[in-house]
């Protein structure tokens, strides 16, 4: 049975690589088959960390981009921008009236950032209750989730629940999490888990010099080039596991355990850059291909935000006759 799923990506600015790729991106795309899918940037939530309206604007531009690039031009999942929404702060405001104090309170995001700084602002306090919206709104049946968000999903059950006992009407389904499989780390060039907090990633669609100079500077230990090496312990093996053919894999594997044959560290990283690069190679050449057609992806989103808008405001509708406001 088609579900409708729906999740959120903040457009912080922060280039998506291979780990987000293949752990977050990837399954969506994936799960999103034979399912009603949507996936929105969500730039009223990234108001909190981008305080420069040029920036946020071309950020979310460029995520949407991004994963317009990754679904391909005639994807049926649906991209949007959450600002593009007209109702989806009323409606939230709506749902802050039968939200318990109580319930925000116990919010670990809240908790956490309070815990760092005691002069935080509302929107810490109140985004759940945003994201909530986010999922109701457009009766949302299933959200993936890893751990850092199911308390969030939590919440908007418990909203969406609350609303319903407030005014004895079933107006919003309470969504349920697909809760992510633990999910693999991927090493970084610098052999520690990729991630961008550590600067050690290989972006998705960093240009050929900048992606050249990260795999060539993997880190590995210094056997000679004629020396056998053990791919079992190298970074630049486990990529080459990941992302090569089956073919590749076994023919480097051959070359890392043969003794006497002119095959180094810096040959390795070469053919992981030409594994890479035809690995990523279409949805470069689909991004390059936007970027010179900024109207094509305008006229998408504009056609998306159609379609959400017409899903909230059928609730929406519904909503305001409930609870008596226009
Ligand atoms: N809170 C999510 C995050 O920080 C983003 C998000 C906002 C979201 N609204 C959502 C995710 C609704 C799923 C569904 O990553």
């Amino acid at each position: 049975m088609s579900k409708k799923i729906i999740t959120g990506v903040k457009p912080t600015g922060s280039s998506m690589h291979l780990w987000n790729l293949l752990w977050a991106v990837l399954p969506f795309k994936q799960l999103a088959e034979g399912n009603d899918a949507a996936i929105f940037i969500a730039d009223l939530h990234a108001l909190t960390s981008v305080k420069d309206g040029e920036k946020l604007r071309t950020q979310s531009l460029e995520l949407a981009i991004e994963y317009l690039s990754i679904f391909g031009k005639n994807t049926p999942i649906t991209i949007f921008r959450q600002s593009d929404i007209a109702d989806i702060t009323k409606l939230m405001w709506v749902l802050t009236n039968v939200t318990p104090y109580s319930l925000m309170l116990r919010a670990h995001s809240y908790k956490d950032a309070e815990a760092k700084n005691s002069d935080i602002n509302m929107w810490v306090f109140n985004y759940p209750i945003l994201m909530a919206a986010d999922i109701i709104g457009y009766d949302i049946e299933a959200v993936p989730v890893g751990k850092d968000q199911i308390q969030h999903l939590e919440m908007t059950r418990d909203i969406a629940r609350a609303f319903n006992k407030t005014y004895w009407q079933q107006v919003f389904i309470e969504p349920e999490a697909i809760v992510k499989k633990e999910v693999e780390t991927l090493p970084g060039i610098d052999g520690r888990k990729m991630s961008k907090s550590y600067d050690n990633f290989i972006g998705v669609f960093d240009d050929e010099k900048t992606m050249k100079k990260r795999v060539m500077s993997i880190v590995t230990d210094s056997l000679w080039v004629d020396d056998v090496k053990n791919p079992d312990t190298c970074n630049v093996f486990s990529l080459i596991k990941i992302f090569g053919t089956p073919e590749e894999i076994a023919a480097i594997w051959e070359k890392y355990r043969t003794p006497n044959i002119e095959f180094g560290y810096g040959h390795a990283k070469l053919a992981l850059l030409d594994i890479l690069q035809r690995y990523l190679a279409e949805y470069r050449n689909t991004r390059s291909e936007l970027l010179s057609d900024i109207p094509f992806v305008e006229a998408k989103l504009a056609e998306w935000a159609r379609i959400m808008n017409a899903r909230l405001e059928a609730k929406m509708r519904i909503l305001k006759e409930v609870v008596g406001v226009n």
